[in-house]
Parts: structure tokens; C-alpha cells; sequence
């Protein structure tokens, strides 16, 4: 790297320009510590996510989750999702978006489940999926500094002479049989400004291909703690999350062991998911 002093290996590909890949540029406790703000911050309104538009805004949706979770262990009572029984200990949503600790319908469905299908969250400027674009009417909250600090620092490969500003970020959540079709980010105006793209968890395989689908896709791994840039021309290609590789030994996954014990939860989710921060400068 030329200036700046960036700390990282990066590496780039002849038929990708504009593509940098940057492997293991986040420590364990650095992802630690992001997987415990996507699961537990992220999703909090006025925050979106895949959730809002049919329940509205849900609170601690992890911690009401997890509670969840520990009372179905320690009764050992099957996790049924049909099961009516009001006295599980659970709590549950219903299609108005009130919780409650008994299943008041037969289509409340429990905290657990939804934590389970929780897809995306939209962090700082809001998105409205369905017009694709930015909807600067939504309450939002600005990024977290340590996140955009983060962006900025990252970024600095694919655009030496200027500053990153993250102004929202997509968070996604990849359970087992979850993926991404191909798609291309084409919300942002300024595409010289590079996305900004960290994993953490499951390995995946990620493809980037061409401005149009008829190129055929590079394909590669992405694990816990890499980052991709896309800016320059392969901000405007397609890419896609076909799979990921959830293995019971684990071996793809750094060794959070050495975390403090208060991160067992997010370690249990963490060993059979992926989550995605993808960071946009959106002006
Ligand atoms: C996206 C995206 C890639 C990934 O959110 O737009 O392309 O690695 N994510 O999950
Ligand atoms: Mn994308």
C-alpha cells in the first residue's frame, strides 16, 4: 500500500478492477464484538428490518429471544411451533405486532422463531426495498462513529485521496439454507465510493460477476473476518451469496472459546450463521 499506513494485505484480481479483498482484516474480539451489536443493536428501531413492515417496530427482539431459548432448554419442552400451550414460557407476537407471554392466536408465533428469520436490518438512512431507493422520510439514527471509523479505515484501499463517510449499512443474517441472489447495489449515486463489505461467521461463497448477468461469476470464499471493497467498476457488477457452510467441527470459524463467558449465546448462533455488514456512502 502506498500511504496511510493501512495495516492489511490487500488483494485485487486483473479481470475485477475495483475489487479488493482483504482476508482476516478483523482480530476475534473485534468480531466478537460486531456479531454481539448485529444481533443485539442493529435491529433495534428505528432501525428496519425484514420484520417491520409486518409487525412493526420490535424491542430487544435478541434478549426476548433468548429467554426464549433458556426456559425451552431447561423445561426441555420441544421447540413446536404450532404448539398452542399458552403456559411455555414463552412470548410471542402476533400479526398487530403486541407481545405477550401466552399465545393469544393460532398465528402468534414465538420471539425464538422470529429471531430465527430475521433476514436484514438497515442501519442509518432507511430503505425502502420495494422502490429500491432511500426513503429520507424514515426516522433513522445516525451510524455508530466506531462503525464508520471502522468503514473509513477499510476503504482507504479503494480510494487513497479521499474519505469514506458510511451513511447506512445493510446487515444480513444467513441461517443454513439462507442466500443472496445476484444483485447489483445501484441505490447509492457516487459509485468512485466503495462498498464496504465484512463477514462474520459461517464461510460463504461469494460470486462477482459482470455488469450483466451474462458474465460469467469469479467465485470465492468469504469467512469470519474478511472484508471486500467493490467500487470503480465492480461497484456497478453483479454479485451474489449462493451458500454457506454451516460444519458441526467448526472448522472455518475462528476460535471464540477464548471470548468471555457472556458470549456463549453469540457464539451458539454465530457457529450456524453468517452475518454481512455492507457499508454505503450514499451522497
Ligand atoms: C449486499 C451483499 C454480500 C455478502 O448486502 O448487498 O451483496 O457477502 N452482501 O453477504
Ligand atoms: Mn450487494
Amino acid at each position: 500500500m502506498d500511504d496511510k499506513n493501512f495495516q492489511w494485505p490487500v488483494f485485487t484480481m486483473e479481470q475485477h478492477p475495483g475489487f479488493y479483498f482483504i482476508p482476516e482484516a478483523l482480530g476475534i474480539e473485534e468480531q466478537m464484538h460486531w456479531i454481539k451489536e448485529s444481533l443485539t443493536t442493529f435491529p433495534q428501531p428505528p432501525n428496519r428490518t425484514n420484520h417491520t413492515a409486518v409487525y412493526g417496530p420490535i424491542f430487544d427482539l435478541w434478549n426476548r429471544a433468548q429467554k426464549d431459548l433458556s426456559e425451552t432448554t431447561s423445561d426441555n419442552t420441544p421447540d413446536n411451533e404450532s404448539n398452542k400451550n399458552s403456559a411455555d414460557g414463552k412470548s410471542y407476537i402476533d400479526a398487530n405486532g403486541a407481545i405477550s407471554g401466552e399465545q393469544q392466536h393460532s398465528t402468534s408465533i414465538p420471539l425464538s422463531v422470529l429471531l430465527r428469520k430475521l433476514r436484514w436490518a438497515t442501519l442509518g438512512l432507511q430503505f425502502d426495498w420495494s422502490k429500491r431507493a432511500y426513503d429520507l422520510s424514515l426516522p433513522y439514527n445516525k451510524m455508530p462513529q466506531k462503525l464508520c471509523d471502522l468503514a473509513s479505515k477499510l476503504a482507504e484501499p479503494a480510494m487513497p485521496d479521499s474519505e469514506f463517510h458510511a451513511e447506512a449499512a445493510i446487515v444480513n443474517y444467513f441461517g443454513q439454507d439462507d442466500m443472496l441472489g445476484g444483485h447489483l447495489d445501484d441505490m447509492e449515486k457516487d459509485w468512485s465510493k466503495p462498498i464496504v463489505s465484512i463477514s462474520f461467521g459461517c464461510k460463504a461463497i461469494f460470486l462477482l460477476g459482470g455488469p450483466t448477468r451474462e458474465h460469467k461469476p469469479t467465485a470465492m470464499f468469504l469467512r469470519s473476518g474478511d472484508v471486500v471493497l467493490m467500487a470503480g467498476p465492480a461497484r456497478g457488477c453483479f454479485h451474489g451469496v449462493p451458500r454457506i457452510f454451516v460444519d458441526p467441527k467448526q472448522a472455518d470459524l475462528p476460535d471464540f472459546s477464548t471470548c468471555d463467558p457472556s458470549c456463549k449465546t453469540f457464539i451458539d448462533y454465530i457457529n450456524r450463521s453468517r452475518i454481512n455488514l455492507n457499508i454505503r456512502q450514499v451522497f
